[in-house]
């Protein structure tokens, strides 16, 4: 097992109605905050006027029309000018992980004096951030519970996963209610975004029984919540278990002592979602059993063999390479099965830009030092054989 040095500082607070308690939470940070949220699902749902009701004695200034996928240009920029015009003691964010990973950056840029765009490129490390809330609608991407956010530059196609201890939010409430109204399809993208960040630190060359059997434990649970949640939008249980599921997917507690790995397929991912703007969790079903057959091997073959066998329950007695092939199979069929479009083409990428992207993911990604190495070469087959 690898040395590790681990601490998460965020407070969860879980369930139906914890919402309530906002006014003592936000109380302990100051009078002023930054309310952020998307395009206007908040409001649909009735939140947006429940936080507003609540924090009826709090200063409020907004920040809305945070796009999936959050841009730097306007939302960071706009974020860090009011926190710094109105003098902000916290943000709130409220709504999906696009939301939340934008606030994580303007907490930031706004104790910062120059370009945000230094912090976020790790040109310079921040020194401060501002105080996070949130108050998350959507199970998917755990930002809830990590210090990441992921940020793109549209006019540069970059999309960068900015991380910093600062940027754990201090307080996330959790009420699956209120991801009762999320879409099928963003109900589907979040299961496989959850289930990628649990495949991401699975395939690894040094783990533990202990961490292989919270990722295959992790798996499973999404896979049959998943499915129920989107069977039927308002089980709770389904959603609950799920919510938490994801909100384990990042902040490294599923593969503490482990080797790295490297998350190849969320190095392919973000440069899709970057050219193009696709859904995160359904570029990541894409790529995800494209890049398993892409790295199958002799070396590999054991790691493929044991997440057939305990999360798939694929007979153990079949050759190796049967299971492994099997594994890959049944990754494809349940994302397929959930509805998600497999190939690229169905979400507007076609080859005109293969080999732009791969040189661009070579370059930025570092993946020639994943668990099973990636070359520009390599990324280039998995990307065509994601069409
Ligand atoms: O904008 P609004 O109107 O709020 O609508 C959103 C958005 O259109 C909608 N939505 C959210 N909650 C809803 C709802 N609709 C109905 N009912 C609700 N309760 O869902 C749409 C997608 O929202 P978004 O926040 O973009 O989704 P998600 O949470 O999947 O976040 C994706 C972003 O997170 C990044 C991704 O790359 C992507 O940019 N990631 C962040 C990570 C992190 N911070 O640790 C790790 C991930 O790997 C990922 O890269
Ligand atoms: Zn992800």
């Amino acid at each position: 097992m690898q040395n590790f040095d681990y601490q998460t500082p965020t407070r969860l607070i879980f369930g139906k109605g914890v919402v309530e308690k906002l006014p003592k939470v936000m109380g302990q940070f100051g009078k002023k905050i930054l309310l952020t949220y998307g395009g206007g699902s908040i409001k649909k749902i009735g939140l947006y006027q429940k936080v507003k009701e609540l924090l009826k004695d709090f200063e409020i200034v907004e920040l809305s029309g945070i796009q999936p996928n959050p841009k730097y240009n306007p939302s960071v920029l706009d974020g860090v000018s009011l926190c710094k015009k109105y003098g902000i003691d916290v943000i709130l964010a409220v709504g999906g992980g696009s939301v939340l990973d934008c606030s994580k950056a303007i907490a930031a840029g706004a104790c910062y004096d120059g370009d945000p765009w230094d912090l976020i490129s790790y040109k310079v490390k921040a020194q401060a951030a501002l105080p996070i809330v949130d108050i998350i609608t959507l199970a998917a991407t755990g930002s809830e519970y990590d210090c990441g956010g992921v940020i793109s530059r549209t006019e540069t196609n970059d999309k960068i996963g900015y991380m910093d201890r600062l940027l754990f939010p201090a307080v996330s409430f959790l009420d699956p209610t209120y991801t009762f109204t999320v879409s099928k399809k963003q109900t589907a993208a979040g299961i496989a975004d959850a289930m990628n960040h649990t495949i991401e630190q699975y395939f690894v060359e040094d783990s533990t029984l202990l961490n292989d059997g919270f990722c295959e434990s992790m798996l499973r649970s999404l896979m049959v919540n998943g499915r129920k949640c989107i069977e039927n939008p308002n089980d709770y249980t389904a959603r609950a278990e799920m919510m938490l599921a994801c909100t384990y997917g990042c902040n490294g507690i599923l593969s503490l002592g482990n080797t790295m790995s490297g998350w190849p397929c969320h190095g392919i991912e973000h440069a899709l979602s970057a050219y193009y703007d696709i859904t995160h969790g359904e570029g990541l079903a894409i790529i995800t059993p494209r890049w398993m057959r892409h790295i199958l091997n002799e070396r590999t073959l054991p790691r493929f063999v044991k997440y057939g066998i305990n999360v798939f329950g694929i007979d153990s007695s079949l050759d190796e390479y049967t299971i492994a092939e099997k594994a890959i199979e049944a990754t494809y069929n349940f994302f397929e099965t959930i509805g998600i479009p497999m190939h690229l083409r169905e979400v507007g990428i076609d080859e005109s830009r293969i080999d732009e992207m791969a040189h661009h993911i070579a370059v930025n990604e570092g993946l020639e030092n994943a668990y099973a190495p990636l070359t520009e070469q390599d990324i280039k087959k998995i990307l065509i054989a994601s069409l």
